[in-house]
């Protein structure tokens, strides 16, 4: 069984006071959900807000906190740059991947996409591999052509071994704050796609590796996305800005798992 992963990625959203307000609203809500166990919830911050995210959560059962981005360099003269050592000082658990966003406005290619998961594979810390294709891929039938070639690129130079702690985050370009999704058979239909790439490594990785999906997910479209078998949690960006939706969807992902666990028995 691999345990759902419900991630709120801010983005470029916040200051020191909001964040307050929606870290305590969200954990008065979310709290007594997270201790039953058997799911996982995380809030990927802004840089300077890291800290105060950690205060917050730390020592709170099955929460984590990462970075919505890293370098692909371990240290030295790159000015602007966060590494993923200091991201560990910051008691991180992970960091994503290769976002579209950051794909788009930042020429993230899979090549840097692969020596940044191999820095924070190095310092520990988790990789949560970003994929997602455009709408002109879609509706020219390439998608999981180019989805499965951005999971390929990204772990090339990767061992099983040490691509096993990585997590993927299937993001179709065109629902990112769009408000549009992937129908539940589509996005299943993906994640199944990544599941047989990963397979052509190990069945072991297959199998263990949780693939969540993102885009336009809401506290009304996530309990039929995360009922299909392939998917594994969710990666929220506006939604997770409002406490009472994002605990929802956590409150779902739980829901989701209990009920895979009770029809695999
Ligand atoms: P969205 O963003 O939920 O606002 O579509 C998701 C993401 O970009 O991670």
């Amino acid at each position: 069984m691999r345990t759902p992963l419900v991630i709120g990625n801010w983005k470029m959203n916040g200051d020191m006071v909001s964040n307050e307000k929606c870290l305590s609203d969200l954990l008065e809500r979310v709290g007594p959900t997270l201790e039953t166990g058997g799911i996982e919830m995380g809030i990927a911050a802004p840089a300077p807000y890291l800290f105060q995210v950690a205060v917050r959560l730390k020592g709170r059962a099955a929460c984590v906190w990462g970075s919505q981005d890293v370098s692909d360099e371990g240290s030295g003269a790159f000015t602007g740059e966060i590494s993923a050592f200091m991201l560990k000082d910051f008691e991180c658990g992970f960091s994503l991947v290769g976002h579209s966003e950051r794909r788009a406005r930042h020429a993230e290619t899979n090549s840097v996409a692969s020596r940044k998961i191999q820095r924070l594979i190095e310092a520990g810390l988790i990789p949560v591999l970003c994929v997602g294709e455009s709408l002109e891929d879609r509706q020219a039938g390439r998608a999981e052509v180019v989805v499965c070639e951005q999971l390929r690129e990204a772990l090339v130079s990767m061992s099983d071994d040490s691509a096993s702690p990585i997590v993927l985050a299937y993001e179709p370009v065109w629902a990112i704050g769009t408000g549009k999704q992937a129908s539940p058979s589509d996005a299943q239909q993906m994640h199944a796609a990544l599941r047989e790439t990963l397979s052509q490594r190990s069945d072991a990785l297959a199998s263990n590796t949780r693939i969540i999906y993102g885009g336009s997910l809401t506290a009304s479209n996530a309990a039929v996305l995360f009922e299909q078998p392939d998917i594994d949690g969710g990666l929220v960006g506006g939604a997770s800005l409002d406490p009472v939706s994002f605990a929802s969807i956590v409150a779902l992902s739980q829901l989701s798992s209990v009920s895979a666990a009770s029809t695999s028995h």
